[in-house]
């Protein structure tokens, strides 16, 4: 299941990102592949100890935080640091898995790598090519969203960049370690989740039934989650 999350950054935000980035010094991004993934990937990064990719990337963080949306659907015990790249001239990331664990030894923290995220900062207009295009059960799916905007798929899934034949794809990407590591139980309390919520205002205040509901989701995530 792919979720697409809205406003992850507001438009001031976008603009501010942007004009940080557009003077940021960029490096190749084929430095931080693994050596399989080193011959399919061409674009460039913001180095992880950059000040500006700590500073941008806690924006996100703190935003991500407060998203209920991010926060049912993910059930994140662990998030990366967000890392910035940008893809021109041509620059793609061919078929890949993402890794399985991912450790940063500064932070002394090591993630399994349940979901996969990807912020877009350029507008759909601004370049050409550039879909994440992720493989599904029924299909590839195409993914080119607004800029700040979301999204949201199972690290288990393969899947690439396309070539950018024109303009500039900036975004940021990052990974999570879900406190479900199990896709479907983790889509079916998402689901759940979003049923309550959806119910909630239309019911008394103390509905016994919206209160079973969340007494089953509770329990749920009790059953499948480890922390
Ligand atoms: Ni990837």
């Amino acid at each position: 299941m792919l979720t697409i999350i809205e406003n992850i950054l507001d438009e001031k935000q976008v603009r501010d990102f942007r004009q940080k980035l557009e003077a940021a010094e960029w490096i190749d991004g084929a430095d931080s592949a693994g050596t399989r993934s080193v011959k399919v990937k061409q674009n460039l990064q913001l180095p992880r100890q950059n000040p500006l990719s700590v500073e941008l990337g806690n924006v996100i963080l703190r935003k991500l935080g407060n998203d209920p949306l991010f926060i049912s659907a993910a059930l994140a015990e662990k998030i990366w640091p967000p890392i910035f790249n940008l893809y021109q001239d041509g620059g793609h990331y061919g078929t890949h898995s993402d890794a399985a664990l991912m450790r940063l030894p500064e932070a002394n923290m090591t993630i399994r790598s349940d979901l996969s995220a990807t912020i877009f900062l350029s507008d759909p207009d601004e370049y050409d090519g550039g879909e994440l295009v992720i493989e599904q059960q029924y299909g590839a799916q195409p993914v080119k969203l607004a800029a700040g905007e979301m999204v949201l798929y199972p690290s288990s899934s393969l899947h690439q960049v396309m070539p950018v034949t024109r303009g500039r794809r900036i975004c940021a990407i990052t990974w999570m370690q879900s406190a479900v590591a199990d896709v479907s139980a983790r889509e079916l309390l998402f689901d759940l989740d979003q049923s309550i919520q959806a119910l909630t205002p239309d019911r008394p205040h103390d509905d016994p039934e919206i209160n079973r509901l969340i007494h089953v989701y509770h329990n749920l995530l009790r059953r499948w989650a480890a922390v």
